[in-house]
C-alpha cells in the first residue's frame, strides 16, 4: 500500500510567525496520524526557520514514523544521531530559498553524503536522499549506500501541459532504474489534491510526503479531514 507522510512544517511556519506557542506541531502530528497518516516529517532547516530543535525531540519521542529532512552538515547529523528519527532525508539547502528547491547533487558530493549514511546508519537510521529524476544521481544514492531515494516532484508539480507529461515520463523511467538497483522509491514536493493523479502513474513508489497542500486544506477543514481526503486520492495506486 502507498503510505502518507504528512509534512508539518507549516504548522511551525504559522506559530514562528507570532513567535507564540501554538499551533503546535506536534498536536498537528498526532492528528494526521490518527487520520491514517503512515509517518510524519519534519524538517529542521539550518536557519530554524519553522521547526525547531525541541519540535524534532519531541516529534521522535511521540510519533510512531518521524523522516527528519536535513542538510548534509555536521550540525544536522549529530542532531539526527541524538534524536533518531526512524529516517532522515537528505536534501540541500539554501538561506534564501522558499522552500527545497532542487535535488541533492549526491553524484558532485559522494564523499560528504557517504560519511552522512555512515553515520546515520549506525545510529539506525534509515537513509533517503532527496534527488531529481537522472539516471546519475540515483546511481550515487545506491553508491553511497542510500536505501531509499526520494524523487523531486516539484518540477512537475510547477508545469502544466507538456512540460509536466515530460516530466512524468521523466519520474517514471528514474522509478523504474531506482527500482531495477534496489533502491527503495518514494517521492514528494508540490504534491497536491488534483496533480496527485499524474503522480499515481509512477511505479515502484513507497510513500508520497506531503506538506503543504494538506496544511493548507487543514485549515480550512480540519488535519484529520486534511489528511483523510489526501488517503482517498492515494487509493487508487496498485503499482
Ligand atoms: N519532500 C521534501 C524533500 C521537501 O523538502 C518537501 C518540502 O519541505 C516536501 C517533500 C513536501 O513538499 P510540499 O510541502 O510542497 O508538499
Amino acid at each position: 500500500m502507498l503510505k502518507l507522510g504528512v509534512n508539518i512544517d507549516h504548522i511551525a511556519t504559522v506559530r514562528q510567525a507570532r513567535l507564540a506557542a501554538s499551533p503546535h506541531p506536534l498536536e498537528g502530528a498526532l492528528l494526521a496520524e490518527k487520520a491514517g497518516a503512515w509517518g510524519i516529517t519534519a524538517h529542521l532547516r539550518e536557519d530554524r526557520r519553522h521547526i525547531q530543535d525541541a519540535d524534532i525531540r519531541e516529534l521522535a519521542k511521540s510519533v510512531k514514523n518521524l523522516n527528519m529532512e536535513m542538510a548534509v552538515t555536521d550540525e544536522m547529523v549529530r542532531i539526527a544521531c541524538e534524536v533518531k528519527p526512524h529516517s532522515s532525508c537528505l536534501v540541500p539547502e539554501k538561506r534564501q530559498e522558499l522552500t527545497t528547491e532542487g535535488g541533492l547533487d549526491v553524484a558532485g558530493q559522494r564523499d560528504k553524503v557517504r560519511a552522512a549514511v555512515e553515520k546515520l546508519h549506525e545510529a539506525g537510521i534509515v537513509v533517503s536522499c532527496f534527488i531529481d529524476p537522472v539516471e546519475a544521481q540515483l546511481d550515487a544514492a545506491k553508491e553511497v549506500g542510500a536505501d531509499y531515494v526520494e524523487l523531486h516532484t516539484g518540477t512537475y508539480s510547477n508545469t502544466v501541459g507538456e512540460a509536466r507529461r515530460q516530466e512524468l515520463e521523466r519520474l517514471k523511467a528514474a522509478a523504474e532504474h531506482a527500482h531495477k538497483i534496489g533502491l527503495s522509491v518514494n517521492a514528494g514536493h508540490g504534491i497536491d489534491y488534483e496533480n496527485i493523479a499524474g503522480i499515481l502513474e509512477i511505479p515502484h513508489l513507497s510513500e508520497l510526503n506531503i506538506g503543504h497542500s494538506i496544511i493548507g486544506r487543514a485549515i480550512m477543514v480540519g488535519m484529520e479531514r486534511a489528511v483523510g481526503e489526501m488517503l482517498e486520492a492515494m487509493k487508487p495506486y496498485s503499482k
